[in-house]
């Protein structure tokens, strides 16, 4: 996901530069998390947000479709989550008890999501989804996890496999994909409990489940492709996924980090009206502050407490993550929200792809209005194999160009573009100018 610029100007101004300078003394490559370094030119040192925007250490502004990786859905600054997390800072933070404000939010969040009986509460989409492998493998006693390729879990080692960092050329036949390691560091050992597959190939699926079902703990799958070019699932593959764990009494796993609370209030479940027996959330259940879940059926969680399965967490249900997933889910659950983000995402997906077609470069908008791709190239795109693809040079270049003028998507076409509730009309029609200004300039 690093991103390298070839021959650019960099994109640091004079006092950003100061500050990476100050931040690489003392954050390994200036940066707290791997995806956020851009190489020494142009990783950026961001003061604040305010709204759809980010203002970097020279006061430049941009708009920001990044959106923290996709949490901040109501905009930075949200004044009703602030006043929320404000009111509660002097009064509710760890108690090492279950407290008032944990109950609350995991209320709203059962209620807004509908489908789950039960829930808890951890901090990081990473933490949720290890807990969800062990409880699958701790209820069905089996090691084997299925996950499809260009799928991101998060950094725990089980799921580190295929991600959409890997060159699709090393993942082997469709037939007998290679699991390749997405880091170093990971014990070897590791890599027989995974199988990875090609996302949306139903067929290969029932394969796997027919070569050795009965040693398969859960399939982990978000449930579209939130970590390249936003994917759609393509008509009865995520049934056919349900049907195969109902019928091998294996575990499915929604991994609605990215989706979750952002395509939809209820996620990719209610998108896509498939309910799975785990659940994981993060991101946009708290408009960027830290806190994630891990829902679940009644089944599940039945089974949860008559085993000694652990799971625990310092930080787990704290006042201050709670306050913020309730202010967030409220807002939400009223529906504004996501009827200005889906017009502000329909019109800036239209929009590009006019562009596109006006500048004759082949390719389209991919993905859901609150989460989309660009892809530059022709073909479908139903599996990460395809984004092969895509003209990953014109696209880097076009972004650093974007970036440059005060638009901010990530320059790695596989992140999609996230819209949050406070991107205005003139942010829609400065990106689409800029857009086309940038086109023009990378096409020569
Ligand atoms: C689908 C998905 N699952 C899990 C994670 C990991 O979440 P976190 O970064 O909060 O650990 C991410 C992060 O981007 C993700 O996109």
């Amino acid at each position: 996901m690093a991103v390298q610029y070839h021959g650019q100007m960099s994109l640091q101004g004079e006092q950003t530069r100061e500050w990476y300078e100050r931040a690489s003394k003392v954050l390994v490559n200036g940066v707290s998390s791997q995806f956020r370094y851009w190489g020494p030119d142009d990783t950026l040192v961001i003061d604040h947000g305010e709204g759809g925007h980010l203002i970097d250490m020279d006061g430049k502004h941009y708009i920001d479709y990044q959106c923290g990786f996709g949490p901040v859905i109501l905009g930075h600054g949200d004044p009703d989550v602030w006043q929320a997390v404000t009111e509660t800072a002097g009064q509710a933070t760890s108690f090492a008890m279950t407290q008032r404000r944990e109950v609350e939010a995991a209320e709203k969040v059962m209620a807004a999501l509908e489908w789950p009986d039960a829930m808890r509460f951890t901090n990081t989409g990473t933490e949720a989804t290890m807990h969800a492998i062990r409880l699958a493998r701790g209820l069905t006693g089996r090691d084997v996890v299925i996950k499809f390729e260009g799928q991101y879990h998060g950094m725990h080692d089980y799921v580190l496999f295929s991600t959409a960092g890997v060159p699709v050329e090393g993942l082997g036949s469709r037939f007998r994909p290679i699991a390749l390691q997405s880091s170093s560091g990971i014990p070897e050992p590791i890599r027989s409990l995974v199988r990875t597959l090609p996302f949306n190939d139903l067929e290969l699926a029932e394969r796997a489940f027919r070569d050795e079902g009965q040693r398969i703990a859960a399939v982990i799958v978000e449930p579209m492709l939130g970590n390249a070019f936003g994917i759609m699932p393509l008509p009865g593959f995520l049934e056919g996924l349900r049907r195969l764990c109902d019928e091998n009494w294996s575990l499915l796993v929604f991994d609605e980090v990215k989706t979750g609370f952002r395509v939809a209030v209820g996620g990719a479940c209610e998108c896509f009206g498939v309910r799975p027996d785990i659940g994981t959330y993060a991101k946009a259940m708290g408009n960027g502050y830290p806190v994630a879940a891990i829902a679940m059926t009644d089944a599940v969680a039945d089974g949860w407490r008559s085993s000694g399965i652990a799971q625990a967490g310092t930080y787990s249900g704290n006042g201050i993550a709670s306050a913020a997933a309730a202010a967030t889910v409220d807002k939400l659950s009223t529906g504004e929200p996501h009827a200005r983000i889906e017009k502000v995402g329909r019109s800036l997906m239209e929009g590009l792809e006019k562009v596109m077609a006006e500048r004759g470069v082949e390719g389209r908008a991919t993905g859901h209005p609150s989460m989309f791709s660009l892809f530059f190239g022709e073909g479908g795109l139903d599996e990460f194999r395809d984004t092969s693809k895509h003209d990953e040079h014109l696209y880097e270049s076009v972004l650093f160009k974007m970036i440059a003028r005060g638009v901010m998507p990530c320059p790695d076409a596989l992140e999609p573009w996230f819209v949050c509730a406070a991107h205005t009309d003139e942010d829609v029609a400065k990106t689409l100018q800029v857009f086309d200004e940038s086109l023009a300039e990378a096409l020569g």
